[in-house]
């Protein structure tokens, strides 16, 4: 199991305090699926949960714009300026290039000038990585509003001739907003990897030990590769390992836990977790029928999805599981009532602004801007 994290002690939180997704609007069902490979509606759905799932089409489109759609809806949604919005974190496995990073075209496309951003390349786990680094920020005092993206254009990398990889995965992007909070957010987190999982779940061509080249190209190398068994069996075990972990730390248990927020790879790994900590499947976010596998996008989409049945005080347990292998999990409070429907940008600024009310100000207010960062409007 994992090391063991120093518990958050402090009385600031790291707070979601505004989540937003994006998924492409072309549709690719399994009907579709089974004209393409040796595959059916019947196997996909019993073995995996996915019905349909996004994908993105259009030329010179990438990770990116995925991401800026959720990170505009979430500025918007929340009231916030681009000027406000201290770092942005993209966790992605797809970026549009080896470099700039996504993170950085995210901002440009976003209107987000001048701040930190960054990636961080952890597979399906990448969005809890990227949420626990946003929070040793907000935590130090550092930051006082992070956007916390997970997005991934699984499209481009998945062989659309392989029936074993081709029916799993979609698009989309998700975005949190993260604020420091006097009495909700996030309350512990874990995080964890195991290297010697590579052979089982990678992409052999087109980084620095295989560069592309022509032969590479023709092998189908660019492709996911997955031993589909093998992971299975790893993320069972490890996304269950890894809420009971944090329900042991934090003293919860089946009835102290409103959600769980399980990484969206396979409806049987979604149930077998829920069935280890003894959830009823009416408290288990799941969205997997809809847009499949996602990667860093899974959990953010599920928060977007579910937002309205949150209550400010809900108890959540984010749990991933994914290439590396990589594991991790988030134990938070969710901050926030919403209104019942996803409404205007007024009533969503109305909403916003009583959220405020409780967002920290104060101390952490009159901390000075950290010494590195440009200032505001060059
Ligand atoms: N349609 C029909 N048959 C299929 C398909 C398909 N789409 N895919 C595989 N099969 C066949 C196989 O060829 C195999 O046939 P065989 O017995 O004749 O060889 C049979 O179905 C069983 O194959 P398995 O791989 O054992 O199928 P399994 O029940 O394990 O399901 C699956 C496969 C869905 C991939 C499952 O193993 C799984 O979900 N694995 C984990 C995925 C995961 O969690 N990934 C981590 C996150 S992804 C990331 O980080 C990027």
């Amino acid at each position: 199991m994992a090391k063991k994290t120093r518990k958050q002690k402090s009385a600031i939180r790291t707070a979601i305090t505004g989540v937003h997704g994006y998924v492409p609007p072309d549709v690719l069902t399994n009907a579709e699926l089974a004209r393409m490979v040796d595959t059916s509606d019947q196997w996909i759905v019993e073995r995996t949960g996915i019905k349909e799932r996004h994908i993105l089409r259009g030329k010179g489109l990438g990770t990116s714009h995925m991401g800026a759609e959720a990170v505009r809806g979430l500025l918007a949604k929340t009231g916030t300026a681009p000027e406000e919005v201290d770092l942005l974190i993209c966790a992605t496995t797809t970026p549009d290039f080896v470099f700039p990073s996504t993170a950085n075209l995210i901002c440009d496309m976003a209107g987000i000038r001048g701040i930190g951003s960054f990636d961080v390349q952890a597979a399906c786990s990448g969005f809890v990585y990227a949420l626990t680094i946003a929070a040793q920020f907000v935590e130090l005092g550092t930051y006082r509003k992070i956007v916390v993206v997970g997005a991934d254009k699984m499209s481009s990398i998945i062989d659309y001739t392989d029936r074993t990889t081709c029916v799993l995965f979609g698009d989309g992007a998700g975005a949190v907003l993260v604020e420091p909070h006097r009495k909700y957010g996030i309350i512990d987190t874990l995080i964890a990897s195991d290297g010697a999982g590579m052979k089982h779940l990678h992409q052999k061509a087109g980084g620095s030990r295989m560069p592309p080249t022509a032969e590479t190209v023709a092998k189908r190398l660019h492709y996911v590769h997955q031993e589909g068994a093998a992971v299975y069996k790893f993320a069972v075990a490890r996304m269950a390992d890894v809420a009971i972990e944090l329900m042991k730390r934090n003293r919860l248990n089946k009835n102290t836990i409103d959600w769980l927020v399980p990484h969206q790879a396979n409806i049987r790994i979604i149930e077998a977790t829920a069935e280890r900590i003894g959830l009823a499947p009416e408290r288990v976010m799941v969205t997997i029928h809809k847009y499949g596998n996602t990667t860093a996008a899974t959990i953010p989409l599920c928060l977007w999805d579910y937002e309205r049945k949150l209550k400010a005080g809900d108890r959540l347990l984010l749990a991933a599981f994914g290439g590396g292998f990589t594991w991790g999990g988030v134990y938070l409070t969710w901050a926030y009532d919403t209104p019942p429907s996803r409404g205007t940008r007024e009533q969503a600024r109305a909403c916003a602004r009583k959220a405020e009310q409780s967002i920290l100000t104060g101390p952490l207010a009159a901390v000075p801007p950290s010494p590195m960062s440009v200032p505001r409007g060059e």
